[in-house]
């Protein structure tokens, strides 16, 4: 793609290896989700570890999943039947090899967890595994009812903290990742607690920082989920691809003021049903299996009901739920409902899509290794081939898992190897900007509503043109600014990547997945049956 703006700066802040605090260590890992968590614990068996996350081990979109994660965990389901659900799913672009692999070394990692510590669900001793939309069996294992992915971090987490060779630096925010020379990653730049810039050298770095979701208004992602990998790794020459492909969650609680709460799928699963605002049952008109449709048709049928009834939203109904049950199988859910006084089974729950998942990300191979020679990508900022165009429910969690152990095995044999971590002598300076004050706050919230208005659910030709030049003009004024906080840091990721994916869903003159072109309602196999790929030049 062409290079403008976004490109200009190689780090975001100036690099100077002889007045910065430095560490050394043979495998650094970024990110402190399930990928992350399960990276460093795999590469702790044989190297010292530095594991470092920008808030505390609870703020990733790991620890928020409520739904569950997938895998063969009955004797009447088969390899055979997961990996073809997830191959439909992709929609013609995912990788048979890697979804293969995810799909059989799921289930002995799911019991490494549970003798962890996890606490899955179970019914008269055994798993308690239910069904999903897209899934042909029963096989999404779930934790403390809707809290899965919180029971797997904290087993995850006690794990790291138990291990002596790892060593947890949390509220540290990676700025950049380090390149030499020979364009391998050495390392990383980053600011401590304490607030001092602080190099990290390494052997070998594996990036798992999570999604994207913040890009937009509307989304079920925690603060933190601001694209700061998916920033880093571009800057430093990283290939990423399916820029394009941002999975939208149908049911998001939508209550004006308040935070966008995830309302799992699973309801639907259940029984729940979605009414306009007239109370009317809508879905079988758009798709014959009603709200069981995949996630994308649910999502752009309320998006049309929406428009149609002049709503800001429309229900899900579950008040023919058994409320203990409910209770028990959906305690967080209850919790957030309660706390808006919806009585669920007397009120209707208010819900709208929105940004869920970042489908595409750092482009990896099968042992989890990206083009720059030192760095490993896994989990959510990657972009491993399993999830095609469209991402089936509850596999994310499973390729976090699967990938994390893959990208801390890569990792440790290289550090086995000869690579070592070396100090470089690196002097990189940023010129200041003469140019206006800046209020970084206003443009984030500019480019989120934005990104919800122009690349969102449907998309078209002249609104996503108009995205890519507004995106563009902001860089101008922001990629030339030196900031000394996150905040600002966040933005500059943000808006890069924002960049990244609006020339990418232009690109895709198609709609397939995911990604959804009005203008270019059909899937084209002829001309787009293929990964769009994008890399600084
Ligand atoms: O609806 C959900 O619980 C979401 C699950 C997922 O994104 O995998």
């Amino acid at each position: 793609m062409s290079t403008r703006q976004a490109d200009i700066r190689r780090y975001l802040v100036p690099v100077n290896t002889t007045s910065t605090q430095q560490l050394f260590t043979d495998c650094l890992v970024i990110g402190a989700g399930i990928a992350g968590l399960r990276a460093a614990l795999e590469a702790a068996e044989h190297c010292n570890v530095t594991l470092v996350c920008k808030g505390t081990f609870s703020d990733s979109n790991t620890w928020n999943a409520q739904g569950g994660i997938a895998s063969v965990l009955d004797k009447a389901d088969s390899f055979e039947s997961h990996i073809d659900d997830t191959l439909k799913t992709c929609c013609g672009i995912g990788d048979a090899e890697v979804v293969a692999r995810v799909v059989k070394e799921g289930p002995a990692l799911i019991h490494q967890l549970i003798e962890w510590g996890t606490e899955f669900d179970r019914v008269n001793g055994k798993l308690d595994i239910t069904l999903e939309g897209g899934h042909s069996h029963a096989r999404i294992a779930h934790s403390h009812g809707d809290s899965t992915g919180r029971g797997i971090a904290e087993s995850l987490s006690r794990k790291v903290r138990q291990m002596e060779s790892i060593n947890v630096i949390e509220h540290f925010f990676t700025i950049d990742l380090l390149t030499d020379e020979k364009h391998e990653c050495i390392g990383a730049i980053g600011r401590r607690p304490s607030g001092s810039l602080q190099i990290i050298w390494a052997g070998a770095t594996i990036l798992a920082t999570g999604g994207a979701g913040r890009l937009y208004r509307e989304t079920t992602n925690p603060e933190c989920s601001t694209a700061d990998g998916l920033g880093m790794a571009w800057r430093g020459g990283a290939i990423l691809r399916d820029m394009e492909f941002m999975q939208f969650h149908p049911t998001t609680l939508y209550i004006a003021g308040a935070s966008r709460a995830l309302i799992t799928e699973t309801l639907r699963g259940e029984g729940g049903v979605l009414r306009d605002c007239n109370q009317e049952r809508f879905m079988k008109e758009y798709d014959p299996a009603g709200e069981l449709a995949p996630r994308d048709v649910v999502s752009r049928a309320i998006l049309d009901r929406m428009l149609k009834t002049g709503a800001t939203h429309v229900y899900l109904d579950i008040r023919h739920f058994d409320k203990v049950h409910f209770l028990k199988r959906f305690p967080l859910i209850s919790e957030l409902c309660e706390s808006f006084d919806i009585d669920i089974s007397r009120d209707l729950i208010p819900v709208r899509p929105s940004a869920h998942y970042m489908i595409g990300g750092v482009k990896t191979d099968a042992i989890a290794a990206t083009n720059i020679p030192r760095l490993f990508a896994c989990g959510e900022v990657a972009s491993t081939g399993l999830h095609g165009a469209n991402r089936l429910g509850s596999n994310s969690l499973l390729e976090g898992l699967v990938f994390g152990k893959i990208a801390g095995q890569s990792a440790t044999s290289l550090v086995n190897g000869a690579v070592k971590a070396e100090h470089h002598r690196m002097q990189c300076d940023v010129p200041l900007s003469d140019r206006s004050r800046l209020d970084a706050e206003d443009v984030r919230n500019s480019l989120r509503a934005l990104m919800w208005r122009n690349v969102g659910i449907t998309r078209q030709e002249t609104p996503l043109t108009e995205a890519a030049e507004i995106i563009a003009f902001w860089q101008r004024y922001v990629m030339d600014k030196v900031f000394t906080n996150s905040f600002g840091w966040e933005c500059q990721n943000m808006l890069t990547v924002a960049g990244l994916m609006a020339y990418a869903a232009k690109e895709r003159k198609e709609s397939r997945g995911v990604h959804y072109r009005q203008d270019y309602p059909e899937r084209d196999d002829k001309n787009f049956a293929r990964h769009i790929e994008l890399k600084r030049e």
